[in-house]
């Protein structure tokens, strides 16, 4: 290789390309993964994917006839030996109008080739089709730091025509559902919305796209995608009442399949975040079966516990005590796949952890830091503590009463 002199452009294009070649030598592009905007599975994301298909194209053929012209007029006009790098510089001249003007059309030309799908998909993916309308669902999504409540038409106010309405409660968050839709911002005082639909039912994965303070990257949600009469079971579900045990319920194991895929867990930081690897859409499905074992005489101590340590005044639960609407509503909280705003799998473990140790789980967060008292923290036996901290039987007994919540 000695011999072999490659002027220092060339080596370094070559050096590039090894550079790209490598992830399809090292098993693919990964980008089949749960978040992405390649592999979509809906008319949004479509439309978005191929607006950004074709500015790659086009961007990409520019970027192809510049780096070969700059290839070119680097090697050719080389300094070859340290004469020519003396040498006068050829003589100057104002250009040639002909290679201008055709440049500033052949611009423009590929301006219009991008900006035409680019104005129709921006008319597409604002209101939802006329023959999609009749089955929308209306959805309202509010940003909160850092959670999403979702709230829907069957059981609040009509909102206009299947749209999902973005609002924020604090600073600006954004929507965002990349195999679906988005992203699209909630603005304070503003009101925007847009509109999804999925080629499939399935389990979808969300995520704030807008930094919007300390957990910004722990701020995620899911979309469930169901068949029509699969929502309406749910919503009907949902609309209930929270459960009680009945007084006569066996004293036994709390709720807990054995075949639920373990969750593995990961170390960054000091913090602990799961990997999500089950199939999720099946953990949700086998969520909204009824419970089989309870303890009742636990969950009891737990519904004490939510109401003594001031949960009720930020968590609604339906039928209960808890009339709160600063934190997330909790009727139904043990048919969800996550806690914590999609950060943790609902597991009884992870709930103990997340009661215990919020701070951990998601720094700066409200149920830790609380929201009517700033600097009302003290210092506790195991460091500082809030009016919310618990000791390990009241997260027991807590998580006991919150996973009866199906
Ligand atoms: Cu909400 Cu980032």
């Amino acid at each position: 290789m000695r011999n072999l002199r490659l002027p220092a452009l060339t080596r370094n294009l070559l050096k590039f390309a090894c550079l790209l070649a490598l992830p399809i030598f090292t098993g693919g592009w990964g980008m089949d993964g749960k978040m992405s905007t390649i592999h979509v599975d809906g008319p949004v994301a479509r439309t978005q994917l191929d607006v950004f298909m074709v500015t790659l194209w086009v961007t990409g053929f520019i970027f192809i006839c510049v780096a070969s012209v700059l290839a070119y007029a680097t090697i050719k006009f080389r300094a070859r030996s340290s004469a020519d790098e003396h040498a006068e510089p050829p003589p100057q001249g104002h250009g040639n109008p002909l290679v201008e003007i055709s440049l500033i059309v052949a611009s423009v030309l590929m301006l219009v080739i991008i900006a035409v799908p680019t104005l129709k998909a921006i008319w597409t993916t604002y209101d939802i089709p006329e023959m999609d309308q009749k089955d929308a669902v209306n959805i309202k999504a509010t940003g909160n730091q850092w959670w999403f409540k979702f709230e829907y038409d069957e059981f609040k106010q009509k909102l206009p025509g299947g749209r999902i309405a973005l609002r924020t409660k604090d600073v600006i968050h954004s929507f965002w559902l990349p195999k679906l839709a988005g992203k699209v911002d909630m603005i304070p005082n503003r009101g925007n919305h847009l509109w999804l639909k999925a080629d499939k039912t399935g389990y979808y994965w969300g995520q704030c796209a807008e930094f919007c303070g300390e957990s910004h990257g722990l701020m995620r949600f899911r979309a469930i995608v169901l068949s029509k009469e699969e929502f309406k079971k749910w919503t009907e579900r949902e609309g209930e009442l929270a459960h009680s045990p009945s007084s006569d319920a066996a004293a036994s194991a709390p709720a807990e399949n054995p075949d639920r895929p373990k969750v593995e867990f990961a170390s960054v930081r000091g913090q602990t975040y799961a990997s999500f690897d089950g199939d999720m859409f099946e953990n949700w499905k086998e969520l909204q079966q009824p419970a089989v074992h309870e303890d009742a005489a636990l969950i009891a101590k737990g519904r004490q516990t939510f109401m003594q340590k001031g949960c009720i005044s930020c968590h609604t639960v339906r039928g209960h005590e808890g009339v709160g609407i600063v934190g997330p509503e909790l009727t139904h909280v043990a048919s969800r796949t996550t806690i914590a705003a999609g950060v943790l799998d609902n597991t009884p473990e992870n709930l103990k952890q997340w009661v215990l140790h919020p701070n951990v789980v998601k720094p700066g967060n409200h149920m830790y830091y609380g929201t009517l008292m700033p600097g009302y923290m003290r210092q506790g036996e195991n460091g500082w503590e809030t009016n919310f901290t618990v000791n390990e039987t009241e997260a027991d007994a807590l998580v006991a009463y919150l996973h009866s919540l199906r």
